[in-house]
């Protein structure tokens, strides 16, 4: 059961490019669905987020345009902040895990495992560049994983298998800079002693039965084959300041001071609203939507550092996590060329059309989602547009042309009506569960498959042979059902919908599905058209792009 307050957050994109559809199809868009639902439900629900500033790549890119780190993440926040918005993605907050807050926390939290002993100081063997004459923390690394063998990985993880490990693993490295081969020179780092945690890492997972079961036996395998203490220093400038150390040009792991940023981020806004938000966050239901490449970092280190403080701040309950996004069949790769910005596609198309898509492609397990241009057509014309999109508009403009936009009395409701009546009633408890369960894809079945019961309804009923008082009564009143079901998924629609059929957006609830709350007298405005075609034209012009 989820309580009544619920925290849900997607992980932080890099403040280091633009977003796109690779982000969206894992992390923000089914997050922003449940939000919307636990909204719509009447929980107290605070979805939140930040740009993830700190890392190697970052100061490198903003030292490139001559920028201070500084003013090189507000862009891309501001940038970020504005595409997600555009998708209809909503945040309560979006702040920076460059923040004061953030800072503070991760300082807190560091000098809390240190006081527990859990971090030790070792002197290691970094890789150095004689060419370049820096330490190459992590991308500045290129070389072979220890574990799967596969090349071209950095040496904090591998994309292939999915480990994390210490760059000192990593084998045959070479500068990413220079391409020369590094030395190794000493360095003091500190590490935090994930091996300490196993114990309690493994009954944790064992216990939380709403991890998804595929992913939590993996990590237990990981647990199992031995884990390693992780080094949560870097030998550069931009990161967290080590409470205890006084040099300056080492600082916090930016894996080490990220995900602190969902709880500082939370709890400030919170605090902000004047609610206590540590006790908030200790008292809800815990969401973080992943893509299926940091697991380890979420579902180990996140995990771990809150069990090394005592779980002072509460564990999640939820980390949903979804494959990575493939685009007409092959891997998404901005440098091929096989790649969709998100700016890109919601220039030449409705938010909600993605929207749509992805819902209905993306299961909840760790496939990998294929987005495929014709699919998307076929998907858009044969279901958004004939059959949701057909059916509102034909009772709209029913209404409009024989009633003149005035819900009609109904009389006795014969045997169809009370049909359709219930099914729209069993369908919003299978959505429900489904929503709940984060099948939001499976969710987004059953209400075409009830958007097409509404069709055959009105085609049986023939409302234009007359007696049609019944059918249109019932009618407006499953467009107003399946608007408040499609609303998490495509809010933007249902705000057109909802103004056309003269419906208050804001006192809707997800209870009124299934009810007759529009009664007849009640006047609707000029119907507008929701959904429109896609050309083949167009599917023809975004697969030119790719070439
Ligand atoms: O992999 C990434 O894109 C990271 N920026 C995600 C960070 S999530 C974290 F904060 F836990
Ligand atoms: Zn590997």
């Amino acid at each position: 059961m989820v309580k009544d307050n619920i925290i849900i957050t997607s992980a932080l994109p890099y403040a280091n490019g633009e977003i796109h559809l690779g982000h969206i199809v894992s992390t923000y868009l089914p997050a922003d669905i449940l939000s919307r639902f636990y909204r719509l439900l009447g929980k107290n629900v605070v979805f939140t987020c930040a740009s993830d500033d700190f890392g190697t790549p970052i100061l490198l890119q903003s030292e490139k345009q001559n920028k201070t780190p500084e003013e090189y993440v507000k862009y891309w926040k501001e940038r970020d902040l504005k595409d997600f918005t555009d998708l209809g993605i909503m945040f309560d907050d979006f702040r920076n895990t460059s923040s004061k807050e953030n800072i503070a926390l991760t300082q807190y939290f560091f000098n809390q495992i240190h006081k527990n002993e859990l971090i030790y100081k070792k002197e290691i063997n970094q890789l150095y560049c004689n060419t370049d004459q820096k330490y190459l923390p992590d991308r500045y690394v290129l070389g072979t994983c220890p574990y799967c063998k596969e090349d071209n990985q950095y040496s904090d993880g591998c994309e292939k298998c999915g480990r994390a490990f210490n760059h000192s693993e990593i084998l045959k490295p070479t500068c990413a800079i220079c391409k020369n081969e590094p030395i190794m020179k000493t360095s003091v780092h500190y590490f935090f002693k994930l091996s300490a945690l196993s114990d309690k890492l493994k009954s944790w997972l064992d216990n939380n039965q709403n991890l998804q079961k595929d992913v939590k036996n993996y990590v237990i395998r990981w647990i199992e084959d031995g884990l390693n203490d992780w080094d949560i220093t870097r030998d550069i400038s931009w990161g967290v300041k080590i409470p205890i150390e006084k040099a300056d040009n080492k600082v916090l792991y930016g894996w080490f001071d990220n995900h602190l940023c969902y709880i500082s981020t939370t709890v400030e806004y919170l605090n902000s609203k004047g609610i206590d938000g540590k006790k908030f966050w200790n008292d809800s239901t815990i969401y973080h939507y992943i893509g299926k490449d940091i697991v380890y970092h979420h579902y180990l280190f996140l995990t771990a550092m809150r069990l090394a403080i005592n779980e002072e701040y509460k564990l999640p309950d939820f980390i949903p996590t979804r494959g990575h996004l493939m685009l007409q069949g092959e891997k998404f790769s901005k440098s091929r060329g096989m790649y969709i910005g998100l700016r890109d596609f919601l220039n030449d198309f409705p938010a909600d059309y993605l929207r749509y898509y992805l819902t209905r492609i993306t299961p909840y397990d760790q496939s990998d989602v294929n987005f495929d241009w014709d699919d998307f057509q076929v998907k858009i014309n044969n279901e958004l547009v004939a059959n949701i999109g057909n059916f509102i508009h034909r009772v709209l403009s029913f209404t409009n042309s024989k009633y003149n936009n005035i819900v009609p009395e109904p009389g006795e409701f014969d045997k169809d009506d009370k049909e359709l009546i219930k099914l729209i009633q069993d369908s919003k408890k299978q959505i429900e569960e489904n929503i709940e369960n984060n099948q939001v894809d499976r969710a987004m079945k059953i209400i075409m498959d009830l958007s097409d019961g509404c069709n055959k309804y009105f085609q049986k009923k023939e409302p234009w042979k007359g007696n049609s008082e019944n059918t249109i009564y019932v009618s407006i009143n499953a467009v107003h059902s399946l608007g408040i079901m499609i609303y998490p998924f495509m809010p933007n629609s249902v705000n057109k919908l909802f103004a056309s059929m003269n419906i208050e957006k804001e006192s809707t609830k997800w209870k009124d599905c299934g009810e007759l709350i529009i009664k007849s007298g009640h006047k609707i405005n000029k119907p507008e058209i929701l959904f429109e075609k896609i050309e083949n034209k167009t599917i023809s012009e975004q697969k030119e792009k790719l070439k």
